[in-house]
Order: structure tokens, then sequence, then C-alpha cells
């Protein structure tokens, strides 16, 4: 399972990417009003410190294929790695359709079931973005979500790559690892939360010690 980290804090990715474990990064339009700042200027900023997947969420009406599509272009047309995404909707569906075939890569957002995931991959989705924590918060197991896609991909060799979305621990991460999630994109402060543990610190501690006694400064 490799790992995008999921902000908009070009700060935050730049830390990530010089710690060499992530190869992309996914944003959404609540992450970029978190910082206040243009889109495009974010995107452009992003795109110069990670080689590798950039998703970009469309914001015009999911009621309305022709806007999403308008705006995907747009999206694509930022960057080479640049991937737009696009909301679970039945006109998201159409916008997926159209943009993959003009060779643009979609990732389908807000997923909360299986069947919207089948769906959105015979749609020519590139990604999709199963929801774990919302499902948690909502009392529903999200790893069951994760679980139930990778199975189906799997059976039918869908190429659809599955991007465990809506993190909010390292337990989560290792159960997308366990049930085949091809990536999970990771808040910042999660990723920094599996790197710790007191046993690493207290052995370090240790060695510093003994090494002190030993020998003195
Ligand atoms: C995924 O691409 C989304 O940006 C993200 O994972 C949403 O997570 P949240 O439920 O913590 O807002």
């Amino acid at each position: 399972m490799r790992f995008f980290v999921d902000t908009a804090n070009t700060e935050d990715v730049k830390k990530a990417s010089d710690m060499g474990i992530i190869c992309g990064v996914t944003t959404n339009p609540s992450l970029i009003a978190k910082e206040g700042r243009d889109f495009n200027e974010v995107i452009k900023e992003i795109t110069s410190i990670v080689d590798g997947p950039i998703s970009g969420e469309v914001k015009a009406s999911t009621e309305e294929a022709q806007g999403m599509i308008a705006e995907g272009r747009e999206i694509a047309a930022i960057h080479p790695n640049m991937v737009v995404k696009i909301p679970m909707t039945t006109e998201g569906l159409k916008a997926v359709k159209v943009l993959t075939a003009e060779g643009i890569k979609t990732n389908v957002t807000l997923v909360f079931s299986a069947a919207q995931a089948l769906l959105a991959a015979r749609a020519g989705a590139t990604y999709v973005s199963p929801f774990l924590g919302r499902l948690d918060d909502i009392s529903m197991p999200g790893i069951d979500l994760i679980c139930d896609i990778a199975d189906i991909f799997e059976i039918h060799g869908i190429e659809t790559e599955i991007i465990a979305a809506s993190i909010r621990n390292p337990i989560h991460i290792i159960d997308c690892a366990k049930a085949g999630a091809d990536i999970a994109t990771v808040p910042f402060s999660v990723l920094m939360q599996m790197a710790k543990h007191p046993l690493t610190d207290q052995g370090i501690e240790k060695f510093r010690a003994d090494e002190k006694e030993a020998f003195g400064n």
C-alpha cells in the first residue's frame, strides 16, 4: 500500500515529501479553504514539490456533468500529474466517462458503498476514494467497505485503484493495508503518529545514556 498526504498545506506536503514516504497528494475544497489560499496557487506549489498524482476537486454543481467536465479540463491543464476529483453522483459518473475518454485521470470521491465504487470503476475512474472515518463516525465499520471493494475489484480484475480516505489514526492504516487498499491518503498528523513508538524513544535514550556512561561526552 502506498501513501498520499491528504492536505492542502504546502509545508506539510514538503515535510512528508522530504521523508520519502508519500508519492501523491489529495486535496478537497475544505482543505483548500482551511489554508485560505487560491486553489490554483496551492495546487501549482504542490506540483512543484511532489512528482506524483495530485488530486484537485471540482467545485461545479454535482447535478450537471458539463460544469464538472469543463472544470475538470481546467484542473488537468494545470500540470500533467493532476487528477480530477469528482463527487460520486450520476452526473459525476458522466463527467468521469468524458474526462477518461480524453485521457484525463479521475478520482471519484465521497464513496460510501461498494455499489458506488463499482459504478465509478465501470465509468472509467482511475481511483475511487471510499471514506473510512466518516462511516465510523456514524457507527458503520468503514473498514468493511474497504474489504468489500478490494474483494470485488480483485474478483473482476478491475484496475481502478482504491484510495482509502478519511483516515483518522494508524490503526485505520494497518487495517486498510491488510484489506488490500492500493493507497491510503493520510493527514500529515497521522503520518507522524505512525512514525512514533515510545519504545523507540526509550531505546534511543538508553543507547545514548550507556554510551555516555562508558565513554563520556
Ligand atoms: C479524501 O480525498 C478526502 O480529502 C479526505 O480523506 C476526507 O477526510 P475527512 O473525513 O477527514 O474530511
